[in-house]
């Protein structure tokens, strides 16, 4: 008899499916989820090591359990469900942030939010909106065609997260290279040692920024001056905020450009219409993030029995969040598979939701809404150089995006 009998799921489930897949087509969700998109708000997935978990697949059931303290995110619980095997070589690390429950997490946080709100990523958007105008008139001075990718789409947050935190930016080639090998690196080695090495320079990095008489304005400076003054945070923690803040804001920003692109040259009648109308590019932009749910599989761990509707989550299983399922309920959104500007779409969970939810979703918004707006807005004649089919997508990962992407106009 099968590991059911132990996990009683949901009566006619088949067998539990392949957790993660990838994608088929970029922007939606892999055809092998298609068992997990029945109504049912949880199923049993199979893990790469063969360890079955539970899937939150409902948006009400899945907001419920992201805000519900009985689930832990961190990842040295037996129990953590590891997506790939490349992360699970890597699991005994503190992460910062993402890997902490409160109060510890409560801590970290308070230290972050003055420089993630609304108010502070409004003041942003002027010099963001230059970054991106500078970008642009680059590929408009050497094109067409151009590779969006590598001329745009990783630049743009690269820049911002850089001046941010008061990284150089001259560094790009060396912390995306190491950001790319530590998320989607193919062994856990890889992982690893992307991890050392920009735990190595960001290190270097803020031994520097202490040393300096003057400080700067960045959030780098910023968190040492919170040291120097508070005791905390201490060194190694210093470094794991710098590294998450270094990572989440260049390569998930980065994937929304290219494959909210893409997206919207293969919709080409939603793509006029925002041409259109550049009003719409704020409810395009959350439309987008909804439909491309690009961060995949939020991760937790059960430390007491929760009882959802009736079936019961044990204390120590794992329990993911298939966000490209969630967002695309058709109990909260009509036509889930649909591109429409026109729908309420705020409540999605594609920046996650909860104590967890992203700190940067205020910055990755204007971002978004500054870069998709400015590429339409200069380059009317935008298209694909190849055909649709041809282009290299992310596999293999839990952050979808392109991996490259030619276009012409
Ligand atoms: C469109 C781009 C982005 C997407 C889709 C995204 C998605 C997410 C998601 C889903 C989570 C929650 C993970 C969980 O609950 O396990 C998260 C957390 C986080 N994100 Fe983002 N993110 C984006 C941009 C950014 C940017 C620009 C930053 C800038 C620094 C950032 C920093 C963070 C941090 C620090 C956390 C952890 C927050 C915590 O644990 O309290 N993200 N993000």
């Amino acid at each position: 008899m099968t590991e059911l009998t132990d996990f009683p799921g949901p009566a006619h489930q088949a067998a539990p499916v392949a957790f993660p897949q990838d994608r088929t087509c970029p922007y939606h969700p892999p055809t092998g989820y298609q068992p997990l998109r029945d109504g049912r708000a949880l199923s049993r997935v199979t893990l790469f090591d063969g360890r079955e978990v539970w899937a939150v697949t409902a948006h009400a059931t899945a907001r419920a359990l992201l805000a519900d303290p009985r689930l832990s995110s961190d990842r040295r619980h037996p129990g953590f469900p590891v997506p790939t095997e490349r992360f699970a070589g890597v699991r005994d690390r503190r992460v910062a942030l993402l890997g902490m429950d409160d109060p510890e997490h409560n801590r970290q946080r308070r230290m972050m939010i003055p420089s993630f709100t609304v108010k502070r990523a409004t003041e942003l958007r002027p010099w963001i909106q230059r970054t991106v105008d500078e970008l642009l008139d680059a590929v408009i001075a050497q094109g067409p065609p151009a590779e969006l990718v590598s001329a745009f789409a990783l630049p743009v947050p690269s820049m911002v997260i850089c001046a941010l935190l008061g990284v150089p930016y001259a560094d790009h080639e060396f912390f995306e290279e190491q950001s790319r090998r530590l998320l989607r690196g193919p062994t856990a080695a890889d992982t690893q040692d992307a991890r050392d090495q920009l735990e190595g320079y960001l290190g270097a990095l803020i031994d520097e920024k202490a040393a300096h008489a003057e400080p700067g304005d960045d959030i780098l400076d910023e968190l040492v001056q919170h040291q120097l003054r508070e005791g905390t945070p201490d060194r190694a923690e210093l470094v794991s905020l710098a590294v998450i803040l270094l990572v989440a804001g260049h390569e998930t920003t980065a994937n929304m450009i290219s494959l909210g692109t893409y997206t919207l040259l293969q919709h080409p009648s939603r793509l006029a219409e925002l041409r259109a109308d550049p009003a719409l590019l704020p409810a395009a932009v959350e439309e987008l993030m909804r439909m491309l749910s690009i961060a995949e599989g939020m991760q937790r761990v059960a430390l007491e029995d929760i009882d959802v509707d009736g079936t019961t989550i044990r204390a120590g299983e794992g329990v993911l969040f298939s966000t490209s399922v969630i967002n695309r309920d058709p109990a909260l959104y009509e036509d889930p598979d649909a591109l429409d500007f026109h729908r309420p779409t705020r409540h999605h969970v594609a920046f996650g939701f909860g104590i967890h939810q992203c700190l940067g979703q205020n910055l990755a918004r204007a971002e978004l809404e500054i870069a998709l707006g400015s590429l339409l807005a200069r380059l009317p004649g935008l298209r694909m150089a190849v055909p649709a089919e041809e282009v290299r997508f992310k596999r293999g990962d839990t952050i979808q995006g392109m991996l490259e992407l030619p276009v012409t106009w």
